[in-house]
């Protein structure tokens, strides 16, 4: 017998189900496994119902176990394990701001303060309108680019209190920001511009 796990949305789905496209994916993945191991594609589902959802409610769990043969407690585990998956409704638009000390020394105070200001939602917090929910995050590996914001799937570096902003406004306005460094140096360059192999040695 299986424990019931309590919500922890206030609007949950009483039935989930994956769509019939997400279900073949689901199916491809499993047999990625050796029979027996489905159990190893749960987080694989869990994104997936995600990406689909938008956060996994408690009927996601239950279907998903049913699927992998888990106790939904299990799967409830490696859900509340990740800190990728979501329990409960977020934004449009997930900042997971990189508050660890190097982001922290090149400016991560700035950056908060920006999307505070752009749109009204500090840290746990989502906006009136709906669009923007924050997180603090710790290092997310591109410190070289530091400070930087991941929203949704993409990475967002070198960023100013100036150009949050307008990452911000053009994430409202319906745009598609470009993601990268927002300095204009190439992936990880020197910020200065190359210092070395100038040129081909002879
Ligand atoms: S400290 Fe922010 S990405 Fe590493």
């Amino acid at each position: 017998m299986s424990a019931k796990v309590t919500p922890l949305a206030a609007e949950e789905p009483k039935v989930w189900a994956f769509t019939a496209e997400n279900r073949a994916k689901l199916d491809a993945a499993i047999k990625k496994y050796p029979p027996g191991r489905q159990a190893s594609a749960v987080l694989y589902c869990l994104d997936l119902a995600q990406r689909q959802h938008g956060w996994v409610p408690q009927a996601a769990i239950e279907h998903i176990a049913g699927i992998l043969e888990m106790a939904p407690i299990r799967v409830t585990e490696v859900a509340s394990f990740y800190t990728m998956i979501h329990r409960k409704p977020v934004g449009k638009y997930l900042l997971q701001v990189c508050g660890t000390t190097p982001c922290w020394l090149c400016g991560s105070n700035e950056i908060f303060a920006a999307i505070k200001e752009e749109t009204g939602a500090g840290v746990g917090e989502t906006s009136a309108d709906g669009l923007f929910t924050v997180m603090e995050v710790e290092c997310l590996g591109a410190c070289v680019n530091a400070p930087m914001v991941q929203i949704n799937d993409d990475y967002f570096e070198d960023l100013t209190n100036e150009n949050m902003k307008v990452i911000l406004r053009k994430l409202k306005a319906g745009e598609s920001p470009k993601p990268g460094p927002q300095s204009g140096r190439h992936t990880t360059e020197p910020a200065g511009g190359a210092l070395t192999l100038k040129s081909i040695p002879s």
